[in-house]
């Protein structure tokens, strides 16, 4: 058994239950009356608005079956994951991740200043910077962009892309549906999402672990963007804070599914209607386990603020406005630790 380095210890309070409580409540939503029908039925569409409401009321999370994504895709993306990962470290730091465009290999994420057991590639979707530049800097950003592409497995950009893509449609649809929810106009979002989007997807190793009562893969920590879908492996290790009780519950591998949690923009759109949940990953001594969250994320000049159709003088705004790529980049300087929406509650 490995000696235990003392960065990846919890405190006690926050070490996992080694036999976690299984949520049996996370609602599975069948997304199949919006998806690839020509036509569509009013009243199943009604059902799914009702069903999508409640999850993010009661959960801030929920699984998606019948999503469209295909599986093909999702496996070939799998695939390249565990080659990637199966390289040497000296192999895999070749694409170190870059402090300017953030794309690229790290294995030193910390959270809450604990370190996390695990080994990660990010992939930016549509800039390869987080912060608007001159167009010279944006060719040498690409090209450098390219280059941090692993050589190997082949075709390993190609197939990153095309999965982005898919998911974003995916992505599209729920947030249309959450804006319906609210009983928002179904596009109410788009606008936050035209240009320059920030969303990335990451793909998660997490290595067995030879201690897993004390430290995990992933520490406590809530998503900053607008919705994050998750792929999860069958290994099974996420737990999620539930709201009810405030219990760490795990949620249950469901093949083919993607997890989906609402996160901070989505709490201050909805001024508070919607809360975006804590969630942490357990490691175990055996299995490794892979994940492939998508964060989806709006503009990078993007306003973010209650909307207006959502309060008034009973409900006044909770938040204070804020600019979504400034507080990314605050957050990403401050090491993704202090800077979180709680700081703009009026
Ligand atoms: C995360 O919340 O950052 C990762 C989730 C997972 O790997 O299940
Ligand atoms: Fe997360």
């Amino acid at each position: 058994m490995g000696e235990v380095d003392p960065a990846f210890i919890q405190d006690p309070e926050h070490r996992p239950k080694l036999s976690p409580i299984e949520a049996t409540g996370i609602p599975v939503i069948d997304l199949s009356p919006i998806i690839n029908k020509t036509v569509k039925d009013p009243s199943a569409i009604e059902g799914l608005v009702k069903e999508i409401g409640t999850a993010c009321k009661d959960w801030g999370f929920f699984q998606v079956t019948n999503h469209g994504v295909p599986l093909t895709l999702r496996q070939r993306l799998e695939e390249a994951s565990r080659k990637f990962f199966s390289q040497s470290l000296e192999d895999k730091r070749k694409v170190n991740r870059d402090e300017t465009t953030l794309t690229g290999y790290y294995d030193t994420e910390h959270t809450k200043n604990v370190r996390d057991w695990k080994e990660v590639f990010d992939f930016f979707a549509k800039e390869p910077t987080l912060l608007p530049v001159s167009s010279d800097e944006h060719d040498h950003r690409i090209h450098h962009w390219n280059n941090q592409s692993p050589q190997y497995p082949q075709n390993f950009r190609v197939i990153i892309q095309e999965y982005i893509g898919e998911v974003e449609k995916l992505a599209y649809k729920l947030l249309e549906l959450i804006a319906l929810s609210l009983g928002l106009e179904a596009n109410r979002f788009e606008e936050f999402f035209i240009k320059q989007q920030t969303s990335f997807v990451r793909l998660n190793h997490y290595p067995p672990c030879p201690y897993p009562h004390l430290a995990l893969g992933v520490g406590r920590h809530k998503d900053g963007g607008a919705l994050t879908i998750l792929a999860q492996d069958e290994v099974g290790g996420l737990e999620v804070k539930r709201k009810i009780d405030q219990e760490w519950v795990g949620v249950k591998p469901t093949p083919d599914a993607y997890i989906i949690n609402v996160g901070d923009i989505i709490q201050v759109w909805s001024n508070d209607e919607y809360e975006s949940v804590e969630h942490r990953v357990m490691v175990n001594t055996e299995k490794e386990r892979f994940s492939i969250p998508l964060f989806f994320n709006p503009a990078h000049d993007a306003e973010i603020k209650p909307l207006e159709e959502l309060i008034n003088e009973h409900n006044p705004a909770k938040y204070r406005p804020y600019k979504w790529g400034k507080f990314l980049i605050h957050r990403r300087d401050t090491n993704f630790k202090k800077h979180n929406v709680e700081n703009l509650q009026i």
